[in-house]
């Protein structure tokens, strides 16, 4: 929960739709103004759109004006495409601070879904940066903490557990990437009470699907998805190629989209987090918050046709 300076409501259509009842999933589509498509959280049901935003490098800025007008105006887009999962780290050097630093002066919806991570060892020390996370985002209470690429997770996921309990955090995880660590990712997955999982799936990387995303899904484990577009390499597939009949279809009008739209085709998904520091990117990815999702044979297809490429 983002501290209310200036919180307003969703814009003005989604706010529309939530007062007429709307809400969006996987299946339904509203007559009105789309809203953005939802998926539940299932440790308690609570439905998230599924496109959030991460931080790494594009919020690890200086705090000078131009960083911090181009970072708002990124913010912005975000918001008004119906977005709400923000994800940093005490990792990712100023990105806490200037995700801070932005929310504390711009109009912020309601739904902020505040997300970080505790990256360090020892229990005092997790706790003390864990305060400081909060301090540097402009956060009341984390509505996630996960530990960041299983440092001291024992140690971590204790005091986790604990904040939990009492109130002081909503959902609790644990974080790794490109195949780092994912045994032992299993075997934290099996034996603890997790609300979140965070790993890489995209349409290059997807030893996700072997055992994490089915893992997830037995356990009813919410899934936070990073390096969707592979940290931007993806991009160098397509260069200077057509987007397929199929994108258009599935509402894409970009790569980009088509490649975070193939990650929502995976039912175990629960939410991405693309990070960009440009306004029309975000623009472009927000897109992806909206429309169909692809089906199974979609979702193949999907795969062929990039592998052709
Ligand atoms: N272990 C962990 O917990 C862990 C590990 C990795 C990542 N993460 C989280 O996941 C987030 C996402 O992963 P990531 O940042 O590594 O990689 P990513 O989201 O796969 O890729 C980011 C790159 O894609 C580019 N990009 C974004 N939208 C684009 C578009 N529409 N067209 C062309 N290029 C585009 C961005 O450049 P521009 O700025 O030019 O748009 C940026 O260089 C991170 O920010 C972080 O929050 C967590």
């Amino acid at each position: 929960m983002i501290k209310r300076r200036k919180v307003l409501q969703y814009s003005a259509g989604i706010l529309a739709a939530h007062s007429l009842g709307l809400r969006a999933d996987d299946t339904a589509s509203a007559a009105m103004k789309p809203a953005a498509i939802t998926r539940p959280v299932p440790s308690s049901g609570e439905r998230l759109p599924v496109m959030g935003m991460g931080t790494s490098r594009t919020f690890d800025t200086d705090r000078d004006a131009e960083s911090l007008g181009n970072l708002t105006d990124v913010m912005r887009a975000f918001f008004s495409a119906g977005g709400s999962v923000i994800d940093s780290s005490p990792m990712y050097g100023n990105a806490e601070s200037r995700v801070g630093d932005v929310l504390r002066e711009m109009p912020v919806p309601a739904k902020v879904f505040a997300a970080t991570k505790v990256w360090t060892t020892g229990r005092d020390q997790g706790i003390a940066q864990m305060e400081e996370s909060a301090r540097r985002m402009n956060v009341e209470r984390f509505d996630l903490i996960a530990v960041h690429n299983l440092v001291d997770w024992q140690t971590q996921l204790d005091t986790l557990k604990s904040w939990k309990e009492a109130g002081r955090v909503r959902y609790i995880g644990i974080t790794t990437s490109h195949g780092r660590d994912h045994e032992a990712l299993l075997d934290i997955m099996v034996k603890e009470p997790l609300d979140f999982v965070q790993f890489s799936y995209n349409i290059e990387d997807r030893v996700a699907e072997e055992r994490l995303l089915p893992t997830a899904q037995d356990r009813g484990i919410a899934t936070m998805i990073n390096r969707p577009f592979q940290r931007g390499s993806l991009f160098s597939r397509t260069r200077n190629q057509d987007l397929p009949a199929l994108a258009t279809e599935l509402g894409c009008s970009s790569w980009a989209q088509f490649f975070l739209k193939f990650i929502l085709g995976h039912p175990g998904v629960t939410c991405i987090i693309p990070a960009t520091s440009k306004v029309s990117h975000m623009t472009e990815n927000m897109q992806a918050n909206f429309g169909p999702v692809p089906d199974t044979a979609q979702h193949a297809e999907m795969l062929r046709l990039f592998n052709a490429l």
